[in-house]
């Protein structure tokens, strides 16, 4: 394996929960679409995150399918690039073990997200969905990958994994710099929240994020809605009475308004200023059908796409198992040798 850090390599991963939507899709699979062209890209569907919260047997299966469906759908190239289902790997859980007893619990303490999904009932919660954050590390640096798409929600886990490999680099430098690695065995993975929709809030409440597990389907676009469900769920989008400002500064304080323009720019794939230029002062009536035609001519192709390849669901496992065949030769020898830093006899 290459002794410096100067490759390229990106790596970001969807979970298989059901419902995904126009948030994963804005705020991260376009982006994955993007950066084919430039980057070696690896994408995950991350199953064993998604077994942090009981699934269905069943549904995780047609689920894991249905993500790689919509990568594909979508523009990502499993061809050029790797696309693999997590549970495939299995370095992911292995290095995922070193690293939780790299990471301290004060660490984990600080993860909103796990505040947010365990509620209450913090007690009830699963021990995985606590380690999380250090299962999303493992993912990223078992491919010492350098770059990481994700929405603004993902930000907090990104800055983890960054700690985890600064202070695995510490904490075994003499092993890492007798292995021969100058500057440090795993990247400082760089965080890619970028665009006009890194957080797309739900269509029913603009304070809250769009979300797969919100209860009402109307707070959210899945990538399977058709037509009909768009143009019902957009028209229904709240709103507030005033008519659309001319300048970005006017959306401050109207989290409904400055959402629905970041969903248009985005899928206009432009910004909130040039949307405001041809909508400002335009009422949301008006507006709304705008976004729905919009939203439909990109999304319902998608939807149709993924139900053809859904269709065939041997010839997406056969995508996920090529993909994990090829993530297996990155990961083992960057695992070997974590396992020699670490002193492990192999
Ligand atoms: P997940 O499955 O919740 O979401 C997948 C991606 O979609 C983004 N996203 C959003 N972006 C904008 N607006 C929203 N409302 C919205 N909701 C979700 C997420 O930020 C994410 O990029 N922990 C991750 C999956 C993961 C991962 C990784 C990501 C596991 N290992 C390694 C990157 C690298 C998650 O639960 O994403």
């Amino acid at each position: 394996m290459e002794k410096t850090n100067t490759k390229t390599r990106v790596f970001s991963g969807v979970q298989p929960t059901g419902n995904l939507h126009l948030g994963n899709y804005l705020g991260a699979i376009t982006r994955f679409v993007a950066l084919q062209a430039e980057h070696d890209c690896l994408y995950c569907v991350v199953d064993l995150h998604a077994i942090t919260v009981f699934q269905d047997p069943d549904e995780l299966a047609h689920n894991t399918r249905e993500v790689t469906a919509a990568f594909i759908a979508a523009g990502i190239d499993p061809e050029n690039h790797i696309v693999f289902n997590q549970s495939q790997v299995s370095g992911h859980a292995e290095l995922a073990w070193i690293f939780n007893c790299v990471a301290r619990i004060g660490w984990l303490n600080r993860m909103t997200q796990f505040k947010e999904k365990a509620g209450k009932d913090r007690e009830n919660a699963s021990a995985g969905l606590y380690v999380y954050p250090n299962l999303m590390a493992a993912d990223i640096l078992l491919y010492h990958a350098t770059h990481v798409p994700v929405g603004e929600d993902q930000k907090q886990h990104l800055e983890l994994a960054r700690d985890i490999a600064q202070k695995f680099n510490n904490d075994f430098a003499a092993t890492i710099a007798r292995a021969g690695f100058a500057d440090g065995f795993f990247p400082l993975p760089e965080p890619l929240i970028t665009g006009p929709a890194t957080r797309v809030m739900s269509l029913r409440d603009g304070t809250r994020k769009m979300s797969k597990s919100e209860e009402s389907d109307m707070t959210r676009i899945n990538m399977t809605d058709d037509a009909d469900a768009i143009a019902k769920k957009i028209k229904k989008a709240r709103t507030d009475p005033e008519p659309l400002p001319s300048e970005v500064k006017g959306l401050e304080a109207r989290p409904e308004a400055d959402n629905l323009v970041g969903i248009f720019a985005a899928l206009a794939e432009t910004d909130k200023e040039s949307v405001l230029r041809n909508f400002g002062n335009a009422s949301f009536s008006s507006f709304k059908q705008a976004l729905a035609d919009l939203t439909t001519s990109k999304i319902v192709p998608i939807g149709a796409e993924m139900k053809k390849l859904l269709a065939e669901p041997s010839h997406i496992d056969r995508v996920l198992e090529r993909g994990a065949a090829r993530a297996h030769a990155i990961a083992d020898p960057i695992l070997d040798k974590t396992k020699e830093i670490v002193g492990f006899i192999r």
